[in-house]
């Protein structure tokens, strides 16, 4: 054990286990741990770090808006979060919204999940597989009986369908329902892809019952695969958007999105935050989709990705790899998931090993092609290291 480790484990509560590195410092898609060793990092802090390690917009942006006005409370407005807010329902495209700022992705799903409870009605309906946070609201939506069972009894009235099936969803969904909540891709789940023409069934069943459709799109969304949001498209306008993670590239932020009428839903007084909309977590926010928008990195993230899914679908070992743009699963050939996990790390790449037979990964936007390219090269005996 090293002194960092014993120094964890005697002063944090063991949340997540050991930490398998400590890393010190960061530029582009790489990180360097504190006895110098360099990592291509390919989780990307979970899919957070859209600019990579130590961008100078984003370091730039922060500085400046540190240095002109750091906090004020949500008694005030302030320019950058204005100015985020019209963003994002711009790059929606959906028409008129209004957006709730909070620091993570399960509170965007607590103000989401609290204005569904705004329509006068508490039913939803979410997937099996789903992933949306560890507060209890946002725990009740989440399937996984492992992350429920010693928290329960959670906030009630949340049904659980298969992902990706229409009749299951058609089934569910009744006129007391206040909300569909899905992920247009699930993460968590090791990137579980629905079929075609599942989130436009998902619309219509809602439309049919006067529910809300709920999109998370706190993994998949700001560019991460290679659109905007994973759910264009596709043709489907949801009524609400959950966002997070590579909103601002590190800084904690995440927001609450919602379109049309919904949008009227929250009125003063039924929900708040301290921190939410501050001003510096919203000038990162910016300077992460101008940085987007200037290096062109939709694009990037579009052939990048195609070419990583063809290069790690090559290996027999694999059997199936699922994603679009730089949200990439694949399947092993046998539960070494965790193995792969500790032979990439040991040849300098940070990988994700979400179940026992499955790898993800979620890089920044701005991995380069030699990055993806090392890790090619290094694939087969990496696999092989496994034990595969
Ligand atoms: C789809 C989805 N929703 C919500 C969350 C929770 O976000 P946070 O960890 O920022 O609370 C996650 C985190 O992995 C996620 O993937």
């Amino acid at each position: 054990m090293t002194t960092y480790q014993k120094r964890y484990a005697e002063s944090l509560m063991n949340a997540f286990g050991p930490p398998k590195l400590t890393l010190a410092r960061g530029e582009g898609a790489h990180v360097w741990d504190t006895d110098g060793t360099r990592y291509i990092d390919f989780l990307g802090g979970i899919a957070v770090n859209a600019l990579g390690h130590g961008h100078p917009a984003l370091v730039e942006a922060v500085t400046a808006q540190l240095k002109t006005l750091g906090h004020v409370s949500n008694f005030f407005a302030t320019e950058p979060q204005i100015a985020l807010a019209e963003k994002l329902l711009a790059l929606l495209g959906a028409g008129e919204g209004k957006v709730f700022f909070t620091n993570s992705g399960a509170e965007a799903n607590e103000a989401a999940f609290k204005l569904t409870r705004r329509t006068g009605r508490t039913h939803v309906v979410a997937a099996e597989g789903g992933f949306h946070g560890r507060t209890l609201g946002a725990l009740a939506l989440t399937s996984k009986a492992a992350y429920r069972e010693p928290f329960e009894p959670l906030p009630g009235d949340v049904a659980f369908v298969p992902y990706g099936d229409q009749q299951a969803l058609a089934d569910a969904v009744t006129d007391e329902t206040a909300a569909i909540l899905l992920e247009p891709i699930q993460g968590e789940a090791g990137v579980e892809v629905p079929p075609e023409g599942y989130l436009a069934a998902a619309r219509r069943i809602a439309d049919e019952h006067g529910s809300l459709l709920w999109l998370d799109e706190v993994q998949t969304g700001m560019g991460r695969t290679g659109r905007w949001f994973a759910h264009h498209g596709t043709g489907v306008a949801p009524d609400v958007v959950t966002v997070a993670k590579g909103l601002a590239g590190g800084f904690p932020i995440g927001a609450c999105i919602a379109l049309g009428a919904a949008g009227e839903l929250i009125q003063p007084g039924q929900h708040g935050t301290t921190f939410g909309g501050n001003p510096v977590a919203c000038a990162a926010a910016l300077a992460v989709i101008g940085t987007i928008e200037q290096e062109e990195l939709l694009e990037h993230v579009t052939v990048l990705g195609q070419k990583l899914r063809d290069g790690l679908a090559a290996d027999p070992r694999v059997t199936e790899v699922r994603g679009e743009g730089l949200l990439i699963g694949l399947d092993l050939a046998d539960e070494k998931a965790a193995d792969v996990f500790a032979a990439a790390l040991a040849a300098g790449f940070i990988l994700n090993n979400p179940t026992p037979t499955r790898i993800r990964l979620a890089p920044p936007l701005v991995l380069t092609e030699q990055d993806a390219a090392a890790l090619l090269d290094a694939w087969p005996a990496i696999l092989d290291r496994a034990g595969l």
